[in-house]
This record gives C-alpha cells, sequence and structure tokens, in this order.
C-alpha cells in the first residue's frame, strides 16, 4: 500500500467526493485511524489542549510537534500526514518556517505542514512549497491568535467575508495544496469553496467543503468540559474509558481480578 498523496486530494475536489480528515497525536489511536480508512491526519498544535493539558495551543513547540509526529507516522502506513508548525515556529519569516517544515519533514516523516495565515503567510507558504514540501493554509478562526481572536465566528460581514476570500486565494497562489476554514458561516465557505481549485476542509464552517476535519477527541466524546457546538459526539469515550476504570478498581479492591485465568503457576 502506498499512502495518500497532495495529488489524491486534488483528484477527489474533481471528480467532486468529499472526505474526512481527524486529528492525530500518538501511534495507536492513528493506527485505528488509519485502518478505518480515513485518508488524511493532521498531528494538530490541538495537541496542546488535548494532550499536553495547556489551555490553548501557544505552548507547543516544535520539539512536542515533531516527537507526536513521528509516532503518528510509524503507527500509520495509507493516510497522509500533515503535521502543524507550531506557534513562534514560522512567524519570523521565510527562512524560519523552512527550518521548521523542512525539520518535520526530515524527524518525523510528515508528508506535509499546516501553517496559519493567508496573505499574511505568503512568503513562508511560497519558499516551503518551493523546497517540494505540500502546504495547508488554516483560515478563520486561527488558534494561534487566540490572544487577538478569542473563540468568535470569523468572517462575518461583508468586509470580513472579502478578507477571507482573499486569503484562501493567495494560499492557493503561493502554492498550497488545500486550506483549513475553521469557525465560518456557511455561506462564505461555500463561496470559498467554489472560488478555489484546491480542496477546502471545514470545521465549524457547514456542509458545502470539501472535506470536513474533527479533532479525534471531541469527535469521540474524550474531551472533558465544554465541547464547541460544531463538533459531533460519536461515542461517548469518556463514560467508558472511565466505566472501565472504576470496574478495574471494583475488582481489585474486592479481590475478583486476577482472576484464576489470569494466572500462572
Ligand atoms: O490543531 C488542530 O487540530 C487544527 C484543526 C482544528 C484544523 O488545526
Ligand atoms: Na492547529
Amino acid at each position: 500500500t502506498r499512502r495518500v498523496t497532495v495529488r489524491d486530494l486534488a483528484l477527489a475536489k474533481e471528480r467532486g467526493e468529499r472526505w474526512p480528515m481527524l486529528t492525530a497525536y500518538d501511534a495507536m489511536t492513528a493506527s485505528v485511524f488509519d485502518e478505518a480508512g480515513i485518508p488524511v491526519l493532521l498531528v494538530g498544535d490541538s495537541m496542546g489542549n488535548c494532550h499536553l493539558g495547556f489551555d490553548s495551543t501557544v505552548p507547543v513547540t516544535m520539539d512536542h510537534m515533531t516527537m507526536l509526529a513521528a509516532a503518528v507516522v510509524r503507527g500509520t502506513s495509507r493516510a497522509l500526514i500533515v503535521g502543524d508548525l507550531t506557534f513562534g515556529s514560522y512567524q519570523e519569516g521565510p527562512v524560519q518556517a523552512l527550518r521548521s517544515a523542512t525539520r518535520l519533514v526530515k524527524e518525523a516523516g510528515v508528508g506535509a505542514v499546516k501553517l496559519e495565515g493567508g496573505e499574511r503567510s505568503l512568503p513562508q507558504t511560497e519558499t516551503i512549497v518551493q523546497a517540494g514540501i505540500p502546504v495547508m493554509a488554516h483560515l478563520g478562526l486561527t488558534p494561534q491568535s487566540v490572544n487577538t481572536l478569542g473563540h468568535r465566528v470569523q468572517g462575518r460581514g461583508e468586509e470580513a467575508a472579502q478578507q477571507l476570500i482573499r486569503d484562501a486565494k493567495a494560499a492557493q497562489n503561493a502554492g498550497a495544496f488545500a486550506v483549513v476554514l475553521e469557525l465560518v458561516p456557511a455561506e462564505v465557505a461555500a463561496e470559498v469553496t467554489r472560488s478555489l481549485h484546491i480542496p477546502v476542509i471545514g470545521i465549524g464552517a457547514g456542509p458545502d467543503t470539501d472535506a470536513q476535519v474533527l479533532v479525534w477527541t471531541d469527535m469521540v466524546g474524550l474531551t472533558g468540559g465544554k465541547v464547541p457546538r460544531f463538533t459531533k459526539q460519536y461515542m461517548n469515550l469518556r463514560q467508558a474509558l472511565g466505566d472501565a476504570a472504576r470496574a478495574y478498581a471494583e475488582e481489585v479492591v474486592g479481590g475478583a481480578f486476577p482472576a484464576e485465568e489470569h494466572t500462572f503457576h
């Protein structure tokens, strides 16, 4: 088997085929999603919230990213693995951005990188693409800018919608192979999707994008506390894991585990 390529995703857009993307932060979970046929796995800097215990993506470093992306690559054989460039690893300019992207490709083995921003990240995108590394752009709500944007829906109002379309076209012109749109009105996402020849991946962006992405811990109901309205919980893994842990604890305390079949003589 060979891995999914950015060329496969371009063909899917031509054929009008929709596809799912999930995040992954470890080898074992990634292997489950790979076997389930998810074609693209994102080692997102959402690992800050979902895996490392931070309260935003801002503290995540390229050391964290490289280690977990390498694990996801090792756990998979079919999916295209995309790694996020972390906050502070590309904002200084194209030279720094290329160094970070190259590290993620060489040390972790990812097939593509993602960075936040359209027009503002144009020189970085161009330089990384010219070096032969596919780039995915991330527009709309860009969590690395939480301190300026907060968690509000982006691209509301004519002016903001036009800027979003300009950003998407800038990313495409710079050579990006796909664009993520996070937390934008469905109507704006639909217009961006129609305007671009590269795939548009939505999260909280309505039903009319070429693809969808969800954070895996949200998708299975593992994330604690309040979950955004745009995610769907396909199971309650938090409840199921808690039940398993409580059953195990009860059996250890009560002496029911280990039983004869778990015991060597
Ligand atoms: O880090 C992440 O999980 C992401 C997705 C929400 C697109 O960037
Ligand atoms: Na991210």
